[in-house]
């Protein structure tokens, strides 16, 4: 069936720099079954080949050597314009009029992306439901909501609750662009079409689990959002909590929406609910020098750029083991790691030995950037006596397709074209993982504990985090990208 995917915030950046440029991919892959048109709408008056110009620059920047011009000028052909202000009924009655118009009578899936400001996914989803647009009949209708869904517990559930008065959960695709990326799908596969490591994958075998997302950019242009958000708002509450959900659930029946999302959701309901006390001992803060002159920061903010925080899912296969998750800006380079830190052996037989044990026994997922699995362990150095040293089996995506791997949104965007929400957050979802940060949030908000302590750009978060760790008998995985390419 064809499909019309409609994007409100069309003049914005993401539209530009993220959506336009994977679904034109999709476009040279020849993946958009049935044929696609796009109906950019926003307030800026352009006509359709203004917009279609425009977006052929910004595609070429950011589709790179992927651009070429005649493909372009295919895909371009289906790119339309239709100016309006989200916050006047009137203008979705006249985008329904103009829908019908270039459908020309064809039963067409239509597909509603809200890439604008937050403030605007109230107004945009119930004028969708009075226009009639929202209304499924004889093809399907469904909405792709970007990040941040809420900006806490309460205002999550209010946006839910006008979600679901226009469309059923069924019709809902909340985006996570971390569900895209091609590392995190694989680790389903680690796990679920691989037995060797399921018996060792739980707490009898593993002493913790540790997921970093460290970002080497700094706030940027964004400190204006970014103080309201902060670091557990940004990254914990969707990307992270996302990360722990598929490194922990158990399997699911089958691949496929619901399935997946119950395991997902059964994973958070499972984790112990953190205190006030808890968060002075189990969270970790730190703000970079430098966060207080950027464009849009309040001058005495007191919002963490970088943050820590322990978990225990009280469930049979990780109680009593840890999961530290931490993110930050300016720190010392871009890398996604998920560190499975399994247990030291029960005897020490090489005791003689000059290298420590602790190094060893890790399986290392490198979701980005150099993507790919490593496994560490000790081997007997030759000819040495009984001198032990830290080996690796590395696998690297890049050296074993030869390929690019596919933006997020490219394979994201082709699952909500084609009615597949596995990869998509689910209603109770998001809502149980704002149940984890917001009294987090609140704590810190309200009391000096834990303290917040600065760090300098190109450092792990404060120097303090690594005794934080020591405190609790273990050590940061501080190495990036642990897989090396030539050119590294
Ligand atoms: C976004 C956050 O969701 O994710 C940004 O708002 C962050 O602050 C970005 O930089 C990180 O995404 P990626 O794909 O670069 O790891």
């Amino acid at each position: 069936m064809p499909a019309t995917f409609i994007i409100f915030g069309a003049s914005g950046d993401l539209t530009s720099r993220k959506l336009i440029p994977a679904l034109y991919k999709l476009h040279c892959k020849k993946r958009l079954k049935g044929g696609l048109r796009v109906v950019g709408f926003s307030r800026s008056p352009y006509s359709h080949d203004e917009w279609r110009n425009e977006l052929a620059e910004t595609t070429k920047k950011f589709a790179g050597e992927d651009f070429s011009q005649p493909v372009w000028n295919d895909f371009a052909k289906n790119l339309f314009y239709h100016a309006g202000d989200i916050e006047h009924p009137a203008d979705f009655d006249s985008l329904s009029d103009f829908l019908l118009e270039i459908e020309a009578g064809e039963a067409c899936t239509r597909i509603f992306y809200l890439a604008t400001a937050p403030r605007f996914y109230e107004p945009a989803v119930v004028h969708l439901g009075d226009s009639g647009l929202a209304h499924e009949a004889a093809a399907p209708r469904r909405i792709v909501i970007e990040k941040p869904f809420g900006s806490d517990l309460k205002s999550a559930e209010h946006l839910n609750e006008v979600i679901h008065l226009v469309f059923s959960e069924h019709q809902v695709y909340r985006i996570d662009h971390y569900l895209g990326k091609e590392t995190v799908q694989n680790l389903f596969v680690l796990r679920f079409a691989n037995t060797i490591f399921e018996p060792i994958w739980n707490r009898n075998y593993v002493d913790h689990v540790q997921i970093t997302v460290a970002e080497e950019v700094d706030v940027g242009k964004r400190g204006g959002y970014y103080d309201r958000a902060g670091v557990l708002r940004d990254m914990f509450q969707n990307h992270l909590l996302q990360l722990t959900m598929i490194t922990a659930m158990e399997a699911p029946v089958r691949y496929g929406a619901d399935p997946v999302r119950n395991e997902k959701v059964k994973v958070l309901d499972a984790v112990r609910s953190i205190t006030p006390e808890a968060v002075a001992s189990d969270t970790f803060r730190g703000q970079y020098r430098g966060y207080l002159k950027a464009e849009g920061v309040a001058p005495n903010s007191r919002i963490a750029t970088f943050g820590a925080v322990k978990l225990w899912i009280d469930n049979w296969r990780w109680q009593g083991v840890p999961f530290y998750l931490r993110s930050g800006k300016n720190m010392s380079c871009r890398t996604t790691q998920i560190v499975i830190q399994f247990r030291e052996p029960p005897q020490k037989l090489f005791r003689d030995s000059p290298r420590s044990l602790d190094q060893s026994n890790r399986l290392v997922v490198q979701v980005q950037p150099n993507e790919g699995i490593q496994l560490h362990f000790q081997t007997k150095v030759p000819d040495a006596g009984m001198d032990l040293r830290q080996t690796d089996l590395d696998f690297d995506f890049h050296s074993e397709y030869h390929r690019a791997l596919p933006e997020a949104y490219e394979r994201l965007l082709l699952d909500a074209l084609e009615g597949d929400a596995s990869l998509f957050a689910r209603a109770d979802e998001v809502e149980a993982a704002w149940r984890i940060v917001d009294p987090i949030i609140k704590t810190w908000q309200e009391t000096d504990a834990p303290p917040l302590l600065p760090y300098d750009a190109g450092d792990w978060g404060p120097l303090e985090s690594a005794q934080w760790m020591e405190a609790q008998g273990r050590e940061w995985f501080d190495n990036c990208p642990v897989l090396k390419r030539p050119a590294d």
